[in-house]
């Protein structure tokens, strides 16, 4: 294992991880993607230790990915799904937190539908001066760390499998395409991106960009034609809003056009229809038509791009379904596989401290 520091007690948003940090997991992660490629993928790092998976909120990879990294490396894992607990029955969120607690649970994995819940869980660990673990599976529409470590590590083992590391992002161009308003992955990412020195161009229609940005794009242009813009000011958001503005290597249009033009990666994010509480979009064909993105429409950014999606995918509206399975473009099932690698090198670098 790599012997870089480590201090974080919860990962909760990536809004103040350093490159030290992002080094560090990629690191890790590289050296569980070996242990995986083993006949005997098991290593008994994290033995005795109970990890739970708490997932107020629906999840298919996500919870998987951290339950199979969890048992890799050897800890004893209880998973919890709010339509079957004792939540139905009047039980709040904090309670069955402590419940899990009692059980000599070492790490929480939390996932929940609004954000800061996790934030919320990790405060009342820490005032009752225990060392619980709290690691954000997805809070609302604020963030996803997992997500967008596993994203960064996809694309950085990509440019140098050997040696994965923030730096290799350097001068990429990044669009990331879609549902930005509703997105944790889109927020998580964008800080992990801009932390590595990559130009981060964001697409879609003004009515799936954060309120800001739409006002933004009225008061200072009224003009729909000039759609390249430096944004001004921050997201308006409780824990993390996104780094301080104006800043150089964000940019923000609602074409989606100047975004793929010579981009080195695309993310596309799904249309989070659950999160829509009105009508955003006037069809889901016009928006594939807009913005989803096609084989066709890649001719426009480097011969070499790669496209990512953080799943579950509505096939045929964010991207076309032959492109999604398109080895020589799609990254999608790579993120997945490198999910269990990252999610290992998180409650390693978590748990390690604790035996
Ligand atoms: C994402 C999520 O839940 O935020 N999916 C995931 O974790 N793989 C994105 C999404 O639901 O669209």
């Amino acid at each position: 294992m790599p012997t870089t520091t480590w201090n974080r007690h919860h990962v909760l948003s990536l809004s103040d991880f350093t490159t030290a940090e992002y080094d560090t997991v990629l690191q890790t992660a590289a050296s569980f993607q070996e242990v995986l490629s083993r006949r005997t993928k098991k290593v008994p790092t994290l033995q005795g230790q109970v990890v739970a998976n708490l997932f107020f909120e629906s999840s298919t990879r996500t919870r998987s990915s951290f339950e199979i990294a969890a048992k890799r490396l050897s800890a004893d894992t209880l998973n919890f799904a709010a339509a079957t607990s004792s939540m139905t029955k009047g039980e709040t969120i904090l309670d069955t937190a402590k419940t899990y607690l009692a059980m000599g649970t070492d790490i929480m994995v939390i996932r929940h539908r609004e954000a800061g819940v996790p934030n919320a869980i990790a405060a009342e660990m820490d005032r009752l001066s225990v060392r619980v673990s709290v690691l954000n599976a997805g809070d609302g529409q604020h963030e996803h760390p997992s997500q967008a470590l596993l994203d960064l590590f996809t694309i950085c083992t990509l440019i140098d499998p050997a040696n994965p590391r923030l730096q290799l992002l350097k001068g990429k161009k990044i669009a990331i395409v879609g549902d930005i308003l509703h997105s944790r992955v889109a927020r998580s990412n964008i800080w992990s991106l801009i932390a590595s020195g990559a130009q981060v161009h964001l697409a879609a229609p003004p009515t799936l960009l954060p309120k800001l940005f739409a006002e933004y794009f009225s008061e200072e242009t009224g003009d729909s034609s000039q759609d390249l813009f430096t944004i001004s000011s921050s997201l308006p958001l409780p824990h993390s809003p996104l780094p301080l503005i104006p800043n150089p290597q964000l940019f923000l249009h609602w074409q989606l056009e100047p975004a793929l033009q010579d981009a080195d990666f695309v993310m596309t994010l799904r249309l989070q229809k659950e999160r829509m509480t009105a009508h955003l979009l006037p069809s889901l064909r016009e928006y594939h038509q807009l913005f989803g993105i096609t084989r066709a429409k890649l001719q426009l950014c480097k011969p070499n791009v790669k496209v990512l999606h953080p799943g579950p995918v509505n096939r045929g509206v964010e991207i076309s379904s032959d492109l999604m399975d398109d080895p020589e473009f799609s990254l999608i099932q790579s993120q997945v596989t490198s999910g269990v690698a990252v999610r290992m090198a998180l409650l390693y670098l978590l748990g390690s401290g604790k035996a």
